[in-house]
């Protein structure tokens, strides 16, 4: 499984090039199935969920090259195929569902298993789906969508879910008609799938709202894209240096896509300087304490960014309130927290964050990409030395984040 050993204490300092954006290039790699020809990416994050959906695509006949950062995918002579283990590993790939249905309009899928940080159910895009006219029958837990009548209509989302938008672009690019997603997901990775199918020769607008509209059309191409930086791992390595009273600049991010967590960081106390590009930070000598914090979809604070910041108000001067609106299952980080000399008590989906002098290194689990990522962090500024458990969900959204670290004066290895 593999397992971070961190010595705490040491600040971050230095200079770091945020990578490429996990949540921005999945949507992407499954969006590829759609075009005719070869696409190139740049700046594509090496991770874990990376290397499985590029696994998905060559099940599906496409051909794959790397070089270093870049992959080349040329879909001449891809086919439709089963989708079914790597939902269960990877929620993400349930956008092969509109995906296939575009291109080929049939897709088996596996109903998305695992329950990692709440219940996460499909609803949304089925309901969606089933309004454009695909037909879904469960058969053996095998979604059988068959999209032949599919159609463009007016879609209402319950709730602006980043999964079943991105799902109903997908699958709205090339069908018949327009399709209109009222209550839309907002966050920047759905303006960049536009962007990205776009390029490509799609016909869509309004992503960044509330409402995009969609007018299919008959072909996509191929195309050179670079993807965008990713905002969470920008996030984490700014709470690194706060939890850590480091001095970071990041390189190749853009802050506009981060303003709720750069406003807190600045209310804890930190000094935040912005470029165009790069975020500079200066931690204080001792953390304050921040006003209610309300996860929500964007622009609200992101739910993937609570676990990291929760970390850092552990350590703060007094008492801070944090909760989670998006994810029912979010706080697996506050037992091992805890573990570590943390002050937290949880009702319901709020959590009451009282500030200790110091946290002590202990064995503790990361039992999510996050919680992970979080625990790292608490890791950082122990007292003594910390193990966290579970490097495998690390790595599913942080290439190589011990090595990262270590270059920024961190101490810490992977075994
Ligand atoms: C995406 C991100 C994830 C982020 C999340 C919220 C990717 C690969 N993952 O996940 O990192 O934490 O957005 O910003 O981009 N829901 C339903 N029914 C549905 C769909 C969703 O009830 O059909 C619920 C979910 O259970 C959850 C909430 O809606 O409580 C938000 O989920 P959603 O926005 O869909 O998140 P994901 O797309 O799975």
């Amino acid at each position: 499984m593999g397992r971070y050993r961190i010595k705490g204490g040491y600040p971050l300092r230095g200079t770091m090039t945020v990578r490429g954006s996990k949540n921005g290039i999945l949507p992407i790699l499954a969006s590829v199935m759609l075009t005719e020809g070869e696409t190139i990416l740049h700046h594509c994050p090496l991770i874990a969920d990376v290397h499985l959906t590029l696994e998905v695509l060559e099940q599906l006949g496409c051909k794959i090259k790397k070089e270093g950062r870049s992959i080349i995918i040329d879909t001449k002579g891809c086919k439709n195929a089963d989708i079914n283990e790597t939902v269960q590993k990877m929620r993400s790939s349930i956008l092969f569902m509109g995906a296939l249905l575009g291109r080929f309009q049939q897709a088996k899928i596996g109903y998305p298993g695992g329950c990692e940080i709440g219940m996460r159910p499909i609803d949304l895009h089925l309901k969606a789906f089933r309004n454009m006219g695909v037909v879904i029958e469960e058969e053996k837990g095998l979604l059988c969508c068959d999209g032949t009548k599919c159609i463009g209509k007016k879609i209402n989302l319950d709730f602006p879910s980043v999964g079943a938008t991105e799902n109903c672009m997908l699958l709205a690019v090339k069908a018949k008609g327009i399709t209109k997603i009222y209550n839309a997901a907002c966050e920047p990775e759905i303006v960049e799938l536009q962007t990205f199918l776009n390029q490509c020769g799609a016909k869509i607008r309004g992503a960044g709202t509330d409402c995009i509209i969609i007018e299919g059309v008959k072909v996509l191409y191929g195309t050179e894209y670079t993807v965008s930086s990713d905002r969470i791992e920008a996030g984490t390595f700014l709470c690194g240096a706060a939890i850590t009273k480091g001095e970071l600049e990041l390189k190749n991010i853009c802050p506009d896509t981060m303003r709720q967590v750069l406003l807190r960081l600045g209310e804890a106390g930190c000094l935040i300087k912005e470029q165009k590009n790069s975020i500079y930070i200066k931690a204080p000598q001792k953390i304050k304490p921040v006003s209610r914090i309300h996860t929500g979809p964007y622009p609200d604070f992101p739910t993937d960014m609570q676990p990291q910041f929760m970390s850092i108000l552990t350590l703060a001067e007094g008492t801070s309130i944090i909760s989670e609106t998006v994810f029912e299952a979010r706080f697996k980080h506050i037992s091992e927290l805890c573990r570590m000399g943390a002050d937290i008590t949880v009702e319901g989906q709020t959590a009451v964050i009282k500030g200790v002098k110091s946290l002590k290194g202990a064995y503790v689990s990361g039992k999510d990409l996050r919680c992970g990522a979080a625990l790292i962090l608490a890791g950082l500024a122990a007292e003594g030395e910390t193990v966290v458990e579970n490097a495998c969900y690390v790595q599913r959204g942080y290439e190589q984040i011990e090595k990262v670290l270590t270059s920024l004066g961190a101490k810490i290895s992977l075994e």
